[in-house]
């Protein structure tokens, strides 16, 4: 009788120590292509950015080897892989940016765009994609 209460209870308490967004097994870092094919992924994602006006202005002060070093990292430990990520956090990160919405889904675009061409599979990429989407009032208008 108590045990669905109890389920209930470490369900509750296990989502409040593990990030909500993390996966839990590690097929979508085996469909990213593992360590290095998110860091390839992640090197096209940037120059996707860096070639897009709408918002590579916000990253014209950016160490990019550091950018890429972090996001790897992140990509890795949220799609399940053997990673930590050792960057700040990201309402740290974003605050003052003033980031609007319009430019998080350019963001976005651009990642899609980098997803196509490594030929990351559809459902591998939306799940990357709304693991993102979770991390949106983490990164827009602070
Ligand atoms: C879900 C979406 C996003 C994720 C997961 C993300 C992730 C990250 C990560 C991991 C870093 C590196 C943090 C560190 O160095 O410790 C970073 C930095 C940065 N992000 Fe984002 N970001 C997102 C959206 C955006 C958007 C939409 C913009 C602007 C259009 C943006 C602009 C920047 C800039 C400019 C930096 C470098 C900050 C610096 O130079 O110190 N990010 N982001």
């Amino acid at each position: 009788m108590f045990r669905p209460v109890i389920m209930s209870l470490a369900l509750l308490l296990g989502s409040m120590v593990m990030p909500a967004q993390a996966a839990s097994d590690d097929s979508l870092y085996q469909a990213l292509g593992q360590q290095q094919g998110i860091s390839a992924l992640m090197e096209t994602f940037i120059l996707e950015i860096a070639d897009d006006e709408r918002i590579v202005h916000h990253f014209e002060k950016t160490d990019i080897e550091r950018l890429h070093r972090m996001l790897t990292e992140q990509i890795c430990e949220l799609s399940g892989g053997p990673c930590s990520y050792s960057g700040d956090d990201m309402v740290t990160v974003h605050t003052g940016m003033n980031v609007t919405t319009a430019e998080f889904n350019a963001l976005v675009e651009d990642l899609i765009a980098a997803m196509e061409q490594h030929e990351i599979a559809v459902s591998a990429q939306n799940r990357l994609l709304a693991i993102l989407a979770a991390m949106h009032k983490e990164v827009v208008n602070l």
